[in-house]
C-alpha cells in the first residue's frame, strides 16, 4: 500500500514509496500548496549540506518562479546552478542533455550533488535520465508543476530523450530522491495543459482497484466535479493520483510484472489519435477520447454499466474535455485501427487493450477484441 501504516510519522499531505526491486530504497512524495517556498528545507535531510544542486527549469516558468526556488535553496545554503532550457517536447534530446551534462562538468558536480527538475515532463524526463546517467548516476528531485507531471511523470521513476524521432526512445529507471509538488503552480498552468492533467486524473479513477484494491475516486471526482469544488480539492486529489501510481510503482518497479500497464487505460486507443493528429492534440486530450472509446468497448460487450459512460461524459464537461472529446475529427476508422496495431505493448499482431470492468477501478487485460467491434467503436457507433 502506498499509504502509510508502518509510517505513522508522515504528514498528510506525504506518500511513501517503497522500492525493493534493485536496493530496498523509500522516497516521499510532497503535495502541497506553498511547497515552493519550502524547497530547500525539504532538501536538507536528503542531500549533504555542501551539496550542489543543478536546478533545470523551462524558458516558461523561469521568470515566474526560478527566483522562488533559488531563494528557497540558497537559504538551506545549497549551492544552485540555475539553468533555463527552452520550453517545449523538441527539449527532450540528446543533446539539450549534453548541455546539462557540460553545465554539470562545468560545475564539478559529483556524486553527491543532484539535479533538481522544476518544471513539466518535458523537464521531469531530462532532468531524471541526465542524473541517471551522469557519473553513473546522480540523484534526482522532482518539483513537478504541470498536473500531468504531479500525477504521473514525477512519479515512478521512468526518465526519457526522444531519439531518431520516436517519443521516449532512450531512458532509464531512476527513481527520485523526493517528489516536491506545489499544488499552487497549477494556477499559472495553460487551462488547456490543466485538462489533459485532469484525463490521467480520471484515469486513475477508473483504475483505481486494480491497482490498490480501493474503491471510490470516481465517485469523489464526480461529486466533486457536480459541485464545483474539484479545484478546491486539488492537493487531496493529487495525492490520491499519487497513491494509487505509488502502488503500481511498488509492485512493478522495472515495468515487468504487468500491472505498470494498468496506467495504460485508453492509451491505446488514445495514441492512435495522438499520432495520426501529428501531436495537435495533447497527450492527454488524446487519452480522453481513448478512455471513452474504452468504455464505450466495455459496454458494448456488456463487461461494464453503461451509466458509467454518461458520468464520464459528465466528469469531461467539468474538466474542460468534452469540447475535445466530441469535436469532429478526420480520421477514418481503418486508419486508427492500422495505428492501434502499431503500438508497442501489443503481442503478435492482436491489439491489446484496457477494458473497464463491473465498476468504475476495475479494469481487465484483453487482446481477444475482434477487429468490427473496435472498428465500430471507432467509427463512434
Ligand atoms: N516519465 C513518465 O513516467 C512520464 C509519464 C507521463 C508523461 N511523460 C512525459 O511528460 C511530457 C509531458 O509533460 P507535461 O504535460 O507536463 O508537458 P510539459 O513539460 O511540456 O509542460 C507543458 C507546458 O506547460 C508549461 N508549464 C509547466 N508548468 C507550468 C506552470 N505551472 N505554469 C505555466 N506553465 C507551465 C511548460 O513550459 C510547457 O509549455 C512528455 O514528454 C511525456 O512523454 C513522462
Ligand atoms: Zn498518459
Amino acid at each position: 500500500m502506498a499509504k502509510n501504516v508502518d509510517s505513522p510519522s508522515l504528514a498528510r499531505e506525504q506518500i511513501e514509496v517503497l522500492l525493493t526491486a534493485a536496493e530496498p530504497r523509500r522516497y516521499r512524495i510532497v503535495v502541497q500548496p506553498g511547497l515552493m517556498n519550502r524547497l530547500g528545507e525539504e532538501c536538507q535531510d536528503i542531500l549533504a549540506p555542501d551539496a550542489k544542486i543543478l536546478l533545470l527549469t523551462d524558458s516558461h516558468l523561469a521568470e515566474r518562479y526560478l527566483p522562488t526556488a533559488m531563494d528557497s535553496l540558497k537559504a538551506a545554503d545549497f549551492e544552485v546552478i540555475p539553468m533555463v532550457i527552452s520550453a517545449g517536447e523538441h527539449s527532450k534530446s540528446l543533446a539539450q542533455a549534453q548541455e546539462v551534462y557540460e553545465t554539470a562538468l562545468q560545475h564539478s558536480m559529483t556524486r553527491k550533488d543532484a539535479i533538481l527538475g522544476l518544471g513539466g515532463g518535458v523537464i521531469g524526463d531530462l532532468a531524471g535520465f541526465c542524473a541517471s546517467t551522469y557519473h553513473r548516476g546522480i540523484a534526482v528531485i522532482h518539483a513537478p508543476t504541470t498536473l500531468v507531471a504531479q500525477v504521473d511523470s514525477a512519479i515512478g521513476g521512468k526518465t526519457a530523450v526522444n531519439f531518431g524521432k520516436i517519443k521516449n526512445n532512450i531512458g532509464t529507471f531512476h527513481q527520485p530522491l523526493r517528489v516536491l509538488s506545489d499544488t499552487s503552480a497549477l494556477d499559472s498552468l495553460p487551462e488547456r495543459e490543466l485538462a489533459a492533467g485532469m484525463a490521467e486524473v480520471i484515469k486513475y479513477g477508473l483504475i483505481e482497484t486494480s491497482c490498490m484494491g480501493t474503491t471510490g475516486f470516481f465517485t469523489w471526482l464526480l461529486n466533486h466535479a457536480q459541485a464545483g469544488t474539484l479545484r478546491a480539492a486539488f492537493p487531496e486529489m493529487i495525492r490520491r493520483c499519487c497513491e494509487i501510481k505509488a502502488a503500481v510503482v511498488m509492485q512493478d518497479e522495472l515495468e515487468t510484472k504487468g500491472l505498470r500497464f494498468f496506467l495504460n487505460l485508453g492509451h491505446t486507443f488514445g495514441h492512435a489519435y495522438e499520432s495520426l493528429s501529428e501531436y495537435g492534440l495533447l497527450h492527454g486530450e488524446a487519452v480522453a477520447i481513448g478512455m471513452q472509446k474504452a468504455l464505450r468497448l466495455s459496454t458494448l460487450l456488456d463487461l461494464f454499466p453503461a451509466e458509467v459512460e454518461s458520468q464520464l461524459e459528465t466528469l469531461y464537461r467539468h474538466t474542460n474535455l468534452l469540447d475535445c472529446v466530441q469535436q469532429p475529427l478526420p480520421y477514418t476508422p481503418q486508419a486508427l485501427l492500422e495505428k492501434m496495431r502499431l503500438d508497442k505493448k501489443n503481442r503478435d499482431a492482436n491489439i491489446r487493450l484496457i477494458l473497464p470492468v463491473e465498476q468504475p477501478g476495475k479494469v481487465v487485460v484483453r487482446d481477444d477484441i475482434p477487429d468490427t467491434l473496435i472498428l465500430k467503436v471507432l467509427a463512434g457507433n
